[in-house]
């Protein structure tokens, strides 16, 4: 079965629609976190309920990539808002990610939390056999792209736009450094999952997406709201199906 989706949410409420609408489902345990293997509709897919965080989001994707080889993985789930132009219900289609945390500073006395330059993470090469530095920006798989640009057209709720997501364990609410961040590394949004999910598809040359609804945003004084990640869920079915009839008609991979 080689056309399998992988889809990870973090949180029960970020997994609990996709879980109830999978059929003919088999579960797994792999180390402490959950997977289930079912039907929706048509397309085959395994859901992985990965925890909060970026060690279990990578824990989780390496785990589930080496047991279930799915075609494709998706990190989707709740996020909050980093361009002031987005709302609860909008929704972020991941061009590009990056890893929040990994930044250097200048040599000052003084700390200033502007000074800060983004570094991204090692990787390992096949052809030098190392560990060696990555960009600090990944691209979004275009081909799931282009399959969420479709889903697209059948979402109402909110916008839907390709965007950059700012990934690490943090949850900022300072206006000021959300914009800063927005502004200087052209974030849309911030989560805790994506990246980290990202760079392992990347050492295992995964096509990867990552997509994320807004929750919460402090430019419009909106909480956490729980209902988006359901709402985040409904869409992201629709992108699996997108993405199972891509690859359908591209013939690229028979069962
Ligand atoms: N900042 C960081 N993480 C957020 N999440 C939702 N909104 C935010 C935010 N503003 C998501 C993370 C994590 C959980 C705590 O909620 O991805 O899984």
């Amino acid at each position: 079965m080689d056309k399998r989706i992988m889809i990870e949410g973090a949180m029960d409420l970020e997994t609990k629609f996709l879980l109830d609408a999978l059929k003919q489902t088999q579960e797994h345990l792999l180390g402490t976190w959950r997977f289930v293997e079912g039907w929706y509709k048509e397309v085959p897919l395994v859901v992985a309920v990965t925890a909060v965080g970026a060690a279990n989001a990578a824990a989780a994707t390496a785990l589930g990539i080496e047991k279930f080889k799915p075609a494709a993985v998706i990190s989707q789930g709740t996020a909050g808002g980093h361009d002031p132009a987005l709302g609860a219900y909008d929704i972020v289609l991941g061009k590009q990610s990056f890893d929040a945390s990994s930044y250097r500073t200048a040599q000052e006395d003084r700390a200033d939390w502007q000074h800060m330059e983004l570094m991204g993470a090692y990787a390992y090469e096949p052809d030098s056999g190392e560990f060696v530095p990555q960009a600090v920006y990944y691209p979004g798989d275009e081909v799931l792209l282009a399959a969420a640009h479709k889903a697209a057209a059948g979402y109402s709720r909110g916008r839907v736009m390709d965007g950059c997501i700012a990934s690490c364990n943090t949850w900022n609410r300072q206006k000021e450094r959300l914009q800063y961040l927005h502004d200087t590394f052209g974030s849309s949004c911030e989560e805790m999952e994506v990246h980290s999910a990202a760079h392992v598809c990347r050492q295992y040359e995964i096509p990867f997406l990552g997509i994320r609804m807004i929750s919460n945003s402090e430019f419009r004084e909106e909480d956490f709201q729980p209902e988006t990640a359901q709402v985040c869920q409904e869409f992201v079915l629709s992108v699996a199906q997108e993405i199972y009839r891509s690859y359908d008609c591209a013939g690229q991979l028979g069962n």
